[in-house]
Order: C-alpha cells, then structure tokens, then sequence
C-alpha cells in the first residue's frame, strides 16, 4: 500500500443504521458527531458544514434508500461521511444533484421534505463528493470535509 493512504487511516470512526423511514436518526446522528467535534475542538464552520452532510445524507437513506448505514471517518485531516443504503438507486445523479429536483411522493412531501435541496446542499458543503449508484441495487455517498490546519486535531 503507497504511504500516501496512511493519511486516510481512520482514527475515530462512528457508525449508525438507518432504518427505512427513520425519520429520528439523522437528526440524531448530526448531534452525536456534532458533540463529538465539538469536543475535539474543531471549528464551528466545519461542525456545521459536517452536520448538514450527515442529515442531508442520512434522510436521503431513510426516504429513498430503503434502509443502509452512515459511517463517519475522523483522521486529523479531514472527516468522511459515507453512507451505503439497498435502496433502487439513482438513474441520473446529475439531474438529482440538481436545486429542486426530487422524486419524493407526496405523503413525504406534506411531511416537509424533497425539496429537492439535500444533495446540492451536501454538494455546497463538502470539498470532495463521490456517489456511486446502481439501479435495483443501492447507493454510496462519500462526503469529505478537510480539516484546517490550523483546526488539526493532532499537530501541536
Ligand atoms: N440514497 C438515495 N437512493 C435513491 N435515490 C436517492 C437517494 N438520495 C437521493 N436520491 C434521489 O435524488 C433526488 C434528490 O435528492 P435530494 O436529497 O437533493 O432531494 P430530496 O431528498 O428529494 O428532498 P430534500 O432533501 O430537500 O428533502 C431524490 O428525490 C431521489 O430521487
Ligand atoms: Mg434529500
């Protein structure tokens, strides 16, 4: 393995299953790592940028997802959030990640949701994005947000 990917070697990693239309565990995910950073001490910027990854990203398994897991990676160079659902997948990722866009039903709708904003804004937060779909097979969604130098959790 190059040296280059000890630097993606996780050092916290936190984990959660997202059951299908658990609307409650998105929520409560963001405020678990959002207390988690908080205690490392990093910067209220990324904390918030992070949380609405993990939201945006654990309510798209819940809706569409059928159901899945959300991992988080913490390494003293950035957080990876990643999420992995069974769900049917999406056909067009760049249309999805289009403002607005959303094949969400109308019972989700009257519930407040699909907007169609949560991937563009998962997009707005992160500083690298990968999503790989498959139709009739699932979804992974790998968010990175960097850490600041001046934020590290580790250099002195
Ligand atoms: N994990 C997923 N599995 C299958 N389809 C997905 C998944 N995530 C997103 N999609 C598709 O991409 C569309 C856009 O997602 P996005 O999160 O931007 O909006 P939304 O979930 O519909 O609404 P909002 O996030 O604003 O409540 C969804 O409507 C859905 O069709
Ligand atoms: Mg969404």
């Amino acid at each position: 393995m190059p040296t280059d990917n000890l630097q993606f070697t996780p050092h916290i990693k936190l984990e959660f299953k997202i059951n299908e239309k658990d609307f409650f565990v998105a929520g409560e995910s963001a405020s678990r790592v959002k207390k988690t950073l908080q205690q490392l001490g990093l910067h209220q910027d990324i904390i918030k940028k992070v949380a609405i990854i993990i939201y945006e990203a654990a309510m798209n398994v819940a809706i569409h997802g059928n159901h899945g897991m959300l991992r988080i990676y913490i390494d003293p160079e950035s957080i990876l959030v990643e999420t992995d659902d069974e769900g049917d997948g999406i056909p067009d990722i760049e249309l999805a990640m289009q403002e607005g866009y959303s094949t969400a039903t109308h019972e989700i709708r009257e519930m407040g949701f699909g907007a169609g904003m949560g991937l563009f804004n998962i997009d707005q937060c992160s500083d690298e994005l990968h999503i790989d779909s498959k139709v009739g097979t699932g979804t992974k969604l790998q968010a990175k947000v960097y850490l600041r130098k001046k934020d590290s959790i580790s250099d002195p």
